[in-house]
């Protein structure tokens, strides 16, 4: 019987047809001779929220940096709409409907937030007021505080400042690292709810979490990656009641921090001997 999450059938419940963005036998690194990504595969169709999750150091956010051409691939293959884009330039990738949200100094805090707008539609300045309203509908609050500098905002108003910008050259696919890192769990879930939004107006997106079961309560379909590979994948809702993804990725929370306490206690008790 195959289950969602058989190793072998890696784009379990995907659609039909080619997908929008296919990531092929991924192969890519920093330095020479280390692979971070060893073979990972990864699709993504026409209108689908995906999701990626996994440990820390899996290689997520190097998934994403070289699917955006801002990691070498060695080898495998990026199409976009069935044509090569394995390591074309990120500018090269935004012109072509990509987007990227790094999780990180993803805004410059000198400018306004308008400022920060324009610099998202430089390739494309005619479009500014057309899409600058557009995006306001989605988030009234940068509409609003448009002459704010970005600087002065929490870090929840800076990620929406960052995909809104990502969003300003009117993106195919976005590709979002991390969006709710850091933030407060309301502000969380605005990320996720803000993120659903993106997805519902036409966007297609990627998104690598570290809030793994909301990533899944939220997407079509997801992979899980480990140390540079994929591990399972499939329907969001699905993985997120796996057995086996539950122990070793998602972890069952202990009722109460002072019962994991004792547990971990009891458990350090039989691995030391008295002293
Ligand atoms: N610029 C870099 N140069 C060298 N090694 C790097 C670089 N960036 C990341 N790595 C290494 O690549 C591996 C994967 O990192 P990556 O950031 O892709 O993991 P991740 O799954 O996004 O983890 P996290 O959940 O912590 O964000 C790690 O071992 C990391 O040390
Ligand atoms: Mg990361």
């Amino acid at each position: 019987m195959s289950t969602t999450t058989d190793r072998h059938d890696v784009h379990a419940g995907a659609p039909a047809g080619e997908p929008l963005l296919r990531a092929a036998d991924l192969v890519a690194g920093y330095l020479p001779g280390v692979n971070i990504l060893n073979g990972c595969n990864l699709d993504v169709h026409e209108g689908e929220l995906v999701g990626i999750i996994g440990p820390n150091g899996a290689g997520k956010s190097t998934l994403l940096k070289a699917l955006f051409g801002l990691v070498k691939v060695r080898s495998g293959a990026v199409t976009l709409a069935g044509e090569d884009i394995t390591n074309h330039r990120a500018d090269s990738l935004v012109r072509r409907g990509v987007g990227f949200v790094p999780q990180n100094n993803n805004v410059f805090p000198s400018l306004t937030i308008e400022e920060n707008l324009q610099m998202g539609a430089f390739q494309a300045p005619s479009k500014f007021t057309e899409r600058f309203e557009a995006i306001v509908d989605i988030f009234p609050a940068l509409g609003e505080r448009r002459r704010q500098r970005a600087g002065s905002l929490s870090g929840g108003e800076r990620q929406m400042v960052a995909m809104a910008r990502a969003l300003m050259m009117d993106p195919q696919v976005l590709l979002l690292d991390e969006p709710s890192a850091g933030l407060s769990p309301v502000r969380q879930d605005e990320a996720f709810i803000r993120t659903r939004k993106i997805n519902k107006a036409g966007v297609s997106v990627v998104i690598v979490e570290q809030n793994a079961r909301r990533c899944l309560q939220i997407c079509d379909r997801a992979y899980v990656l480990d140390q540079g590979a994929n591990a399972y994948s499939g329907p969001g809702r699905q993985l997120m009641h796996d057995p086996k993804v539950i122990e070793l990725y998602l972890g069952t929370l202990a009722e109460d921090v002072a019962d994991a306490e004792a547990e971990q206690d009891a458990q350090r008790g039989q691995e030391t001997p008295e002293s």
